[in-house]
C-alpha cells in the first residue's frame, strides 16, 4: 500500500515530450512504496519551447528529482547550476537532483547500460562493439571504455561512428557492415533499428559473434528480432529493460542513497507495458 499524500509528501518526475506513455512512473513508484520512501512519481510533457519555464517551476515548487527524457537530455543542461563531469563528457543529462538550492545534472544511461551487462559478465578487457553512433551510444561507449573494454562504433552514417569513436576514445570505427570481421565478446545495439518492429534488426543473423553477450537497449518488444537472432547463435543475451531499470536505480541511489528494489522495479516495468501495450513509449 502506498504511504497516504501529505504536506511531506515529496514529488519527482520525468520530464519528456510527446508525453505518450513513460514505464518510470511505475518503477518509481512501486521502489518509494518497497523502501517506505514518502514521495510520488509524475510524468510531465514538456514542449522545448517551455524547458526553461519547467525547471524555473520545478525548482519554485521543490521537486526533488526529475528524470530528463527525449528531447530535453541536451538542451536541458544550460538550465542547470552544476553538470556532473560524466554528463558533460556524454554530453546528455537524463536525471536532475536537488541539492540543496541547486539542481544538478548527472547522467545514469551510461551506468545503467554497464549494470545491464555486468549482470552477466566483467566488461575489462572485453572486445565490445557498439551499433550506433546517436545519443545512447554516447552513452553506452563511455560506460565501457569507463569499465575498460575496447571498444569499436559500427553505424549506418559511418563518419558518426568515427567522430564518435575519437571523441570517447574507441579504437575503431566502420559501417555495420563490419561486424562479422571485428573482434566481439560483447555487442550492444544502440539504434533505434527494432523499435516497435519486431522483425527488423540492424544485422544480419550470419554477422552475429557466436557465443557473444549481445544487449539491445530497445526493449519493445522484449525479445527483439536482434536477441532472438543472438539467443540462436548461441550467445548470452540482456533485454534492453534491465537497461531501462538500471538506470532509474541509479537515478534513486543518487537522490536516496538507498540500495533500490530492482526486482519490484522490473515486475513494474513489465506491468506497466502490459497496460499500454501499442502505445508510444518514450526514454
Ligand atoms: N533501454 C534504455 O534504457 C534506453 C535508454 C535510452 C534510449 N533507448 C533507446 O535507444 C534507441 C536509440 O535512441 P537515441 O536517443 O540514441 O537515438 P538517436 O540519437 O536518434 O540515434 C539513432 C541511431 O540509430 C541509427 N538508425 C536509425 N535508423 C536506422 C536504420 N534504419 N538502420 C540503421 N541504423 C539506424 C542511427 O544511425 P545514423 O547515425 O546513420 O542516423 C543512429 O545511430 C531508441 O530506440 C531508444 O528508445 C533505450
Amino acid at each position: 500500500m502506498a504511504r497516504p499524500i501529505s504536506a511531506r509528501t515529496a514529488l519527482c518526475g520525468v520530464i519528456l515530450h510527446p508525453a505518450g506513455h513513460t514505464r518510470s512512473p511505475a518503477m518509481h513508484n512501486a521502489a518509494f512504496e518497497a523502501l517506505g520512501i514518502d514521495a510520488r512519481y509524475l510524468a510531465f510533457d514538456v514542449a522545448p519551447a517551455d524547458l526553461a519555464a519547467a525547471i524555473a517551476g520545478a525548482r519554485a515548487l521543490g521537486i526533488r528529482q526529475l528524470a530528463v527524457s527525449i528531447p530535453h537530455k541536451q538542451a536541458v543542461m544550460e538550465h542547470l547550476d552544476a553538470v556532473e563531469e560524466t554528463a558533460r563528457l556524454i554530453g546528455a543529462v537524463n536525471t536532475i537532483t536537488r541539492d540543496g538550492e541547486r539542481l544538478v545534472g548527472a547522467n545514469t544511461d551510461w551506468s545503467g547500460a554497464v549494470r545491464a551487462l555486468e549482470r552477466e559478465r566483467k566488461l575489462a578487457g572485453a572486445h565490445a562493439v557498439v551499433l550506433g553512433a546517436g545519443g545512447t551510444a554516447r552513452a553506452v561507449v563511455f560506460g565501457l571504455r569507463e569499465r575498460g573494454a575496447r571498444v569499436s562504433v559500427l553505424n549506418r552514417s559511418v563518419d558518426r561512428a568515427r567522430a564518435l569513436a575519437a571523441e570517447l576514445g574507441a579504437e575503431r570505427a566502420g559501417p555495420l557492415d563490419d561486424l562479422a570481421a571485428t573482434p566481439c565478446d560483447v555487442l550492444v545495439n544502440t539504434t533505434s533499428v527494432g523499435l516497435r518492429d519486431p522483425d527488423a534488426s540492424a544485422v544480419p543473423a550470419a554477422a552475429l559473434p557466436r557465443g557473444a553477450l549481445v544487449m539491445d537497449v530497445v526493449y519493445d518488444p522484449p525479445r527483439t528480432r536482434l536477441l532472438r537472432d543472438a539467443a540462436a547463435a548461441g550467445c548470452t543475451t540482456v533485454a534492453g529493460k534491465w537497461m531501462l531499470v538500471e538506470q532509474a536505480a541509479e537515478q534513486l541511489r543518487l537522490w536516496t542513497g538507498q540500495e533500490p528494489p530492482l526486482e519490484r522495479m522490473a515486475e513494474a516495468f513489465d506491468r506497466a507495458g502490459t497496460a499500454q501495450q501499442g502505445s508510444e513509449e518514450a526514454t
